[in-house]
């Protein structure tokens, strides 16, 4: 069986810099027809100079795919020139708090100070993608960052808000409340729970921000999207570390799920007898929700063994090792 996906999208993406960007960016370009770029570098994508050379970067490394990098600056208190200046660029601002995860350090520390730039987002028609987790307890933040998005909903009542990486049937709830809100999923969030990271031996490699959480959660996830819900979309949030900085003391936060994406999602669709609703949740919510036209690019599955290689480079992929049932036909695996 093959299965044809038009331009398939990853809505939230890490693809890093240097030679760790050389080794992971072209496997997202070889199977996505574009991904949302998050901004949490080193040293953050926070000026239209910085935006403009890590663009040309990623375009330099994927020149032989048809991908196109949806790019996002790192959440700062902006002024509106600024903000006029670099809207055509990006397609929403990303806020993080601060020290929530990786490199968000420079983050938001004091959430009554984002108004004043919501304000001018809002009328500009700029996005605002969260990462919407406080610094309570870890079972308990996704739930508890709510009143802040209850606050910026209420506030800001035409801004595009798109609750990053949700984890939780609260946030699943929220989203089935607001017409102005949407969310990413990852497929992980779609497959494991606290269990699989640390119910047995602790395993480094599903360690991520937000953490997976329990089974009812996990069950409304995947209730959301394999009904086709209207405003959730695949971001990946595919988050590659050497593995000498997962296995070890102060494992760092994040799955690289990439390689393995596109055949895993067709893997439980299609366990869950929902794949005709794959094409909506890879692309068609994506397109609608912010209004763009990706670069035409078809990607085609077949129902062949894909053993996924256990390293690429010097990053372990999730599933590493494994087989798994369907396989990228077309581009070909790079
Ligand atoms: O697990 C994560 N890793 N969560 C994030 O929010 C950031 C990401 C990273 O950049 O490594
Ligand atoms: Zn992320």
């Amino acid at each position: 069986m093959i299965l044809s996906l038009n331009t398939p999208l990853d809505m939230h993406l890490h693809l890093r810099e240097g030679t760790m960007m050389q080794n992971v960016a072209p496997i997202s370009a070889a199977c996505f027809a574009g991904a949302v770029i998050m901004p949490n570098l080193i040293s953050p994508v926070d000026t239209l100079q910085k935006l403009f050379n890590y663009r040309e970067d990623i375009e330099k490394v994927c020149k032989n795919e048809i991908f196109e990098p949806y790019m996002t600056l790192f959440f700062k208190p902006y002024p509106r020139e600024f903000l006029e200046e670099v809207r055509e660029h990006i397609i929403g601002i990303k806020l993080y708090p601060a020290g929530i995860t990786t490199q968000s350090e420079s983050g938001v520390t004091d959430f009554n100070m984002i108004e004043p730039t919501l304000a001018i987002m809002e009328e500009l028609q700029i996005p605002l993608l969260v990462h919407g987790e406080s610094d309570g307890f870890v079972l308990d933040r996704e739930r508890e960052f709510l009143v802040v998005y209850r606050r910026i909903v209420e506030n800001f009542p035409v801004l595009h808000v798109i609750m990053e990486h949700i984890t939780t049937a609260d946030s699943v709830s929220f989203v089935d409340e607001h017409d102005t809100v949407s969310a990413t999923v990852t497929l992980h969030h779609l497959m494991i729970t606290l269990d699989d990271v640390i119910g047995g031996l602790m395993q480094p490699h599903l360690f991520c921000k937000p953490i997976a959480k329990k089974p009812r959660d996990l069950q409304a996830l995947r209730d959301a999207v394999f009904m086709g819900h209207p405003r959730i979309m695949f971001g990946s949030d595919s988050a590659p570390h050497p593995q000498h900085k997962k296995e070890c003391v102060g494992c760092a936060a994040g799955v690289f799920t990439a390689p393995v994406a596109m055949p895993l999602l067709a893997q439980i669709f299609e366990e869950a007898d929902r794949l005709d609703c794959l094409q909506g949740f890879v692309s068609d919510v994506a397109c609608k929700r912010y209004a763009i036209t990706p670069p035409a690019k078809t990607i085609e599955l077949e129902n062949k063994p894909y053993r996924v290689p256990t390293l690429f480079n010097n990053v372990r992929p999730f599933f590493a090792g494994e087989t798994l049932r369907w396989s990228i036909r077309s581009p070909a695996r790079i």
